[in-house]
C-alpha cells in the first residue's frame, strides 16, 4: 500500500499560508490536510471554503479536506465548487443519519469521499460504508485542536477495520502523529498519516516528512493480509 503523509495546515503560520504550503510541497508532502471546524461539532473555529479556495489556487497537491461540522450536506457544494477530482472531502459519521447520501453527494460532484470517526465511535458504525468510500479517517485524538497526545487505544479499532476493509482502501489516522507514534499506527493498519505539529513545528519540513514516511514504511508491512 502506498504510504501518504498529509500536512495539516492547522499548525502552519497563518500569516504565511502560501509560503508554508509551497514549503511542504517542495518537501515532498502527498496531501494538504485542511481542518474545517464549525464551533458546534467541535469546540473550535477554523477555516472554510474561502481558505480552501486560496489553498487550492496555491498548490497542485491534492487536498484532504477534513470536515468537522454539523449538517455536512449543507456545505458540501461550497467546497466542491472550489476543488477538483483529485481532492477528497471527509465528513464525520457522527454528524449524519444518512452517510450514504453525503458520500453520493460528494462523488456526484466529481470528488473523492471519505468518512471520519471519533476515537470513541464504534467500528460497527462505518462497517457497511467501507465499500462505498475512498478513504476512512480514524481520529487518534478528540477532534478540535492540534498538538494533542495520540490515543493508543484507538489502534485496536484500526486493526479490526483494516482486516475487514476492501483491499487498498486508504485508512488515515489523524492526531498526535509523530515519529514516536507513527510506527504503532502503521503497524495497526493505517497508510495515510495527517500531521500538523510534527511537521510545522520543525525547522526542516523535508527532514520531518522523510522521517515520518520512513518509520511508517518500516512498520506497515505488518498488516499485509495473509
Ligand atoms: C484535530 C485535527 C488534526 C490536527 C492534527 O481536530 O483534525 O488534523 O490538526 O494536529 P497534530 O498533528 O498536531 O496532532
Ligand atoms: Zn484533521
Amino acid at each position: 500500500m502506498q504510504i501518504k503523509i498529509a500536512a495539516s495546515i492547522l499548525a502552519a503560520d497563518p500569516t504565511q499560508l502560501g509560503n508554508e504550503i509551497e514549503k511542504v510541497e517542495r518537501a515532498g508532502i502527498d496531501l494538504i490536510h485542511v481542518d474545517v471546524m464549525d464551533g458546534h461539532f467541535v469546540p473550535n473555529l477554523t477555516m472554510g471554503p474561502f481558505i480552501v479556495e486560496g489553498v487550492k489556487k496555491n498548490t497542485s497537491i491534492p487536498l484532504d479536506i477534513h470536515l468537522m461540522i454539523e449538517n455536512p450536506e449543507k456545505y458540501i457544494e461550497s467546497f466542491t465548487r472550489k476543488t477538483g477530482k483529485d481532492d477528497i472531502i471527509t465528513f464525520h459519521i457522527e454528524t449524519t443519519d444518512d452517510p450514504l447520501s453525503v458520500i453520493n453527494l460528494i462523488k456526484s460532484q466529481g470528488l473523492k469521499a471519505g468518512v471520519a470517526m471519533n476515537p470513541d465511535t464504534d467500528a460497527q458504525t462505518v462497517k457497511k460504508l467501507l465499500k462505498s468510500i475512498d478513504m476512512l479517517l480514524i481520529m487518534t485524538v478528540h477532534p478540535g485542536f492540534a498538538g494533542q497526545s495520540f490515543i493508543k487505544d484507538v489502534c485496536s479499532k484500526l486493526k479490526k477495520l483494516r482486516e475487514i476493509a476492501p483491499e487498498n482502501l486508504d485508512i488515515e489516522v489523524d492526531g498526535g502523529i509523530k515519529p514516536e507514534t507513527i510506527s504503532e499506527a502503521a503497524s495497526a493498519g493505517a497508510n495515510v498519516f495527517a500531521a500538523a505539529t510534527s511537521i510545522f513545528a520543525k525547522s526542516d519540513y523535508k527532514e520531518a516528512i522523510k522521517e515520518l514516511r520512513q518509520i511508517a514504511q518500516e512498520n506497515c508491512n505488518l498488516f499485509v493480509k495473509n
